[in-house]
């Protein structure tokens, strides 16, 4: 897939894994559309970086648990630059509790924002993408692991990584290719907010490499399979977790 000319929408763009993973587009010759929820001036930011550095982007506010906001983002996009080849599905958000402790709001928000959202963008990608595009989903190492307390969130996840695969056969004759990537503990506000050091440190340490990953490092990973080198690689999961599972 030559990369020059074509669109790629990341949702959840405007900080931690997802800002990376605009960024690294960006570079990599991609006209980069960067989605948030309510964080404009960070989105503005990186737009502006992107800009300053020679690439193209342009921001775009939507919730992705709306369908309607969704459908809106892919408009957005289209006016701007007449169509979208590649979606990054990263927009996401983690409560952990155990199961006994989960309230409603804990279980309805993580299938709003994770599943529903998740549903949402690859529904009008589904319907929208231009042939030869890309999807790919960022899902947890957790789906594998099974963790206390992230019952929750690994489902929504485990659901998210059984859509890739049947999406993936359901786009059949349209050289899309849909996977998903894995992170494990990856030092972003969504992992380290509320963890003591302590606790991160042990995390660290759960893999072998002895580190938490970097936005870059699945940046890295999700760029591999939005790009040329990745286009024979359909309907699979890439954990990229430093070798914790
Ligand atoms: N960090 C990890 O250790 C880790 C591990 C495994 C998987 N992941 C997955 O990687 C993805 C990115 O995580 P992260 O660590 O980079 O999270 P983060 O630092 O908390 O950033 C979350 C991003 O998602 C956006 N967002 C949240 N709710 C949204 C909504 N309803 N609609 C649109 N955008 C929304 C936020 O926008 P605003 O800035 O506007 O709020 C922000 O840009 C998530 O899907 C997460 O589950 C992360």
């Amino acid at each position: 897939m030559n990369t020059q000319a074509k669109v790629a929408i990341v949702t959840g763009a405007s900080r931690g894994i997802g800002a990376a993973i605009a960024q690294r587009l960006a570079s990599d010759g991609f006209t980069v559309v960067i989605n948030y929820a309510g964080k404009a001036a960070e989105a503005e930011q990186l737009a502006g970086d992107i800009e300053k550095a020679g690439g193209r982007a342009i921001t775009a506010q939507a919730d992705v648990s709306d369908p309607a906001a969704v459908a809106r983002l892919f408009d957005a996009a289209e006016a701007a630059y007449g169509g979208v080849d590649v979606l990054v599905n990263n927009a996401g958000i983690m409560k952990l509790a155990s199961l006994a402790e989960s309230d409603d709001a804990l279980f309805d928000s993580q299938i709003a924002v994770n599943l529903k959202g998740t549903f949402n963008t690859l529904r009008q990608a589904a319907r929208r993408l231009r042939n030869g595009g890309r999807i790919v989903n960022l899902s947890t190492s957790v789906v594998g692991l099974k963790l206390e307390n992230y019952g929750v969130y690994a489902a929504t996840k485990a659901a998210v990584e059984t859509m890739t695969a049947i999406l993936s056969k359901e786009l059949r004759g349209r050289s899309i290719t849909v996977n998903a990537v894995a992170p494990g503990p990856t030092a972003t506000d969504l992992f380290l907010d509320g963890k003591s050091p302590e606790l991160i440190e042990r995390m660290a340490k759960m893999n072998p490499l002895e580190r938490l990953g970097t936005p870059a490092d699945i940046a890295n990973a999700v760029a591999f399979l939005a790009g040329p080198d990745g286009g024979w690689i359909n309907g699979q999961v890439l954990r990229a977790n430093g070798g914790m599972v």
